[in-house]
């Protein structure tokens, strides 16, 4: 991971207006997003339901930009090749999502997407750790799952740092990402815990189109 590169900014579709949700994603395209972040909720993992990969690959017209799919399902497995063929190139399981993330982790790589591995704020960022290797994108939830709009908990800043500190002493190269909460307030506490990542939805979104761009740049910092 280059540390100087600039902090990158994944809009959460989730805050979006559905009806329009298309013309949202070549305004956030256009105002500069790195990644389009698409949260998928199966009314089971969490206590919503959003969308599947039918909605992801109806969306692929309308930007080349990376698909950054945060999947909150279990069971994962069966749903991952949908996903990638539906052109998702980064696929993020939560570590509490099954019994066999090792493997999950390796089927994504295995269909040729990045592999992401998230956990909620209730989960020990030790989870992690025998799995470093794995996984292209470590996600620190900042709000347990499920909701936009929540408020940012900062404790989990202590987890972001464990997986800079990791990263920068075992030479290893995943981006870090956060999620949940991010708005101008928390995102500099993100960008100093060394998060390469910030997901926002209600912070971005929140403006509408003409404010997309000063958001994004905003948290950018
Ligand atoms: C929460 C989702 C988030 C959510 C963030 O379960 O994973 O991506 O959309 O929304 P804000 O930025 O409003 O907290
Ligand atoms: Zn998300």
């Amino acid at each position: 991971m280059d540390s100087s590169a600039r902090t990158k900014i994944a809009p959460s579709l989730l805050a979006a207006d559905w009806a329009e949700v298309g013309q949202a994603v070549r305004d956030l395209d256009a105002a500069g997003a790195d990644y389009m972040h698409l949260d998928v909720m199966d009314g089971h993992f969490v206590p919503n339901i959003s969308f599947g990969p039918q909605f992801v690959k109806a969306l692929r017209a309308y930007t080349d930009k990376i698909f950054d799919t945060h999947l909150m399902i279990a069971p994962v497995d069966p749903y991952l090749e949908a996903f990638a063929a539906a052109g998702a190139q980064i696929i993020t399981i939560h570590a509490e999502a099954g019994h066999h993330i090792h493997r999950s982790l390796r089927a994504i790589r295995a269909l040729g997407c990045k592999a992401g591995l998230a956990i909620n704020p209730g989960t020990p960022v030790s989870m992690m750790e025998p799995l470093l290797g794995e996984f292209d994108l470590g996600l620190i939830m900042t709000v347990n799952p499920g909701f936009g709009g929540q408020a940012f908990i900062p404790e989990t800043l202590k987890k972001v740092r464990r997986l800079a500190s990791w990263r920068e002493g075992q030479g290893l190269d995943y981006e870090i990402e956060v999620d949940g909460g991010i708005d101008p307030k928390s995102a500099p506490l993100c960008r100093a815990a060394r998060a390469d990542v910030l997901v926002a939805g209600s912070a971005i979104l929140g403006q509408g189109p003409d404010g997309y761009a000063d958001a994004i740049q905003e948290l950018r910092g």
